[in-house]
């Protein structure tokens, strides 16, 4: 267990000695006092100083709708996380760049979330969620990150990619790789073996790209990327293939695998809607919604000032990072009904910062909710409690808000 470190108090430090880019304000789960003061007292507020340079944090829901709709003011580019790209890993991947080159690219890999994809996907998604369900323990303590989130986003990984299933294990570890450096996020991975594993994952994907070359009909990404006359030759831009693979492995993986850890946590927490739900499976669909909100499974984008602006009545200048704070957004009372609590019958459950907003809005989005209301849908069908035993464990990031351990012990029907 590692040793509790002391944050400042956030009620009595004065906000020019916040810093939230510190890891350890995600990882206690301390960050709510925080963002409240912030989004009272200064809800565009400086930070001069961090370990990633000075940056602007923007903490209410409509200031970071507000910054995402100026995409020419706010640009992508080059990085969206607070930190900077490794200098020896120049990777190029389309939620990091502006238009045109973000349309066209986006364009290519959309169709393997359109809605007839989505509906073939079901059924397998469903017999997967099945198998993984069916495996589990009932009456022992056990993992739910591992045996379920983990491995279920895991599985969903490997038939977007049409990737060798026994090896499918390779994409979660890439993927904790690509999201858990230090100088991006303030992770722990180590720099040496971040770039080997991203120079293997390049290597495996530039051998599937190969073999898969010429096969008609496919519907997983690496065919799509290929039949699009844009990106059809991507694999001979090796930054670009690996940055957009990366976007992808992260984008499905982490965060859909911590939904499906937060809304045991959340139901846990509050006994009343699991009440609810076991009453009234019809709740599903909504309840997917607020635990997406409630979890905020990435906790930020950043933008780059292109040039000075007046926002909010603070000077913005060229050059400065801005860095939209969703996981307060969520909590903002302005936009959103008693933000602070969990309720699985909202009236608008989907308005929520999660998935971001304009051109960049997440392109998973109905994948991810397809997949979570699959795996409640069963999980009901078989237990009556998914029971929290233990305290969970969380990811240090500034950027995956997410658990490493959630210790729970089923109970049949
Ligand atoms: C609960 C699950 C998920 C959450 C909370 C989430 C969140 C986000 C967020 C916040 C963004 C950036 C939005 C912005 O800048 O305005 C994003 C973009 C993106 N997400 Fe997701 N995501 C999830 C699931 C997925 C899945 C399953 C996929 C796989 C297909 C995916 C693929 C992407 C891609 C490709 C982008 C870049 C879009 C662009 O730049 O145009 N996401 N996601």
């Amino acid at each position: 267990m590692n040793q509790i470190e002391k944050l400042p108090d956030p009620k009595t430090t004065p906000l020019a000695q916040f810093d939230l880019s510190d890891p350890r304000l995600y990882e206690q789960d301390a960050w709510r006092p925080y963002f409240a003061r912030l989004r009272e007292e200064d809800p565009v507020h400086y930070q001069s100083e961090s370990p990633f340079g000075p940056f602007w944090s923007v903490t209410r829901f409509e200031d970071i709708m507000a910054v995402e709709s100026n995409i020419e003011v706010f640009s992508s580019e080059p990085t969206i996380v607070i930190g900077n790209l490794p200098e020896d890993l120049p990777v190029e991947m389309f939620i990091a760049m502006d238009p045109p080159r973000h349309d066209i690219q986006r364009r290519a890999v959309q169709p393997v979330v359109a809605p007839q994809n989505l509906a073939q996907m079901e059924s397998l998604i469903r017999s997967r969620v099945i198998e993984i369900l069916d495996s589990l323990p009932v009456g022992e303590t056990f993992n739910w990150v591992d045996r379920v989130s983990i491995n279920l986003t895991t599985q969903m990984l490997a038939t977007l990619f049409g990737f060798p299933f026994e090896e499918r294990h390779k994409l979660t570890y890439w993927s904790d790789l690509a999201a858990g450096s230090p100088e991006m996020a303030g992770g722990t991975v180590d720099e040496e073996e971040q770039m080997t594993g991203m120079m293997e994952c390049l290597e495996v994907f530039t051998r599937i790209w190969h073999e898969r070359k010429g096969q008609e009909g496919g519907f997983d990404l690496i065919s799509l990327l290929q039949r699009d006359p844009n990106t059809a030759d991507l694999v001979e831009r090796p930054m670009e293939y690996l940055g957009n693979l990366m976007l992808l492995i992260v984008g499905g993986n982490d965060t859909t695998r911590n939904s499906a850890s937060g809304g045991v946590l959340a139901l846990n927490q509050n006994p009343a809607e699991y009440d609810k739900l076991r009453a009234n499976h019809g709740l599903i669909p909504g309840m997917v919604s607020e635990i997406i909100r409630w979890q905020t499974p990435l906790m930020h984008m950043r933008r780059t000032a292109t040039r000075d602006v007046e926002f909010q009545g603070k000077q913005i200048h060229k050059g400065d990072k801005v860095v939209l704070w969703y996981v307060s957004g969520n909590r903002d009372e302005r936009s959103i009904d008693k933000a602070d609590e969990f309720i699985i019958d909202r009236a608008n459950p989907r308005h929520h910062s999660s998935f971001g907003f304009g051109i960049h809005r997440c392109m998973g989005n109905r994948l991810a909710e397809m997949q979570l209301r699959i795996l409640w849908e069963e999980i009901m069908q078989r237990f009556s409690f998914v029971e929290l035993v233990g305290e969970p464990e969380r990811v240090k990031s500034n950027f995956v808000r997410g658990y490493s351990a959630l210790p729970v012990r089923l109970h049949a029907l």
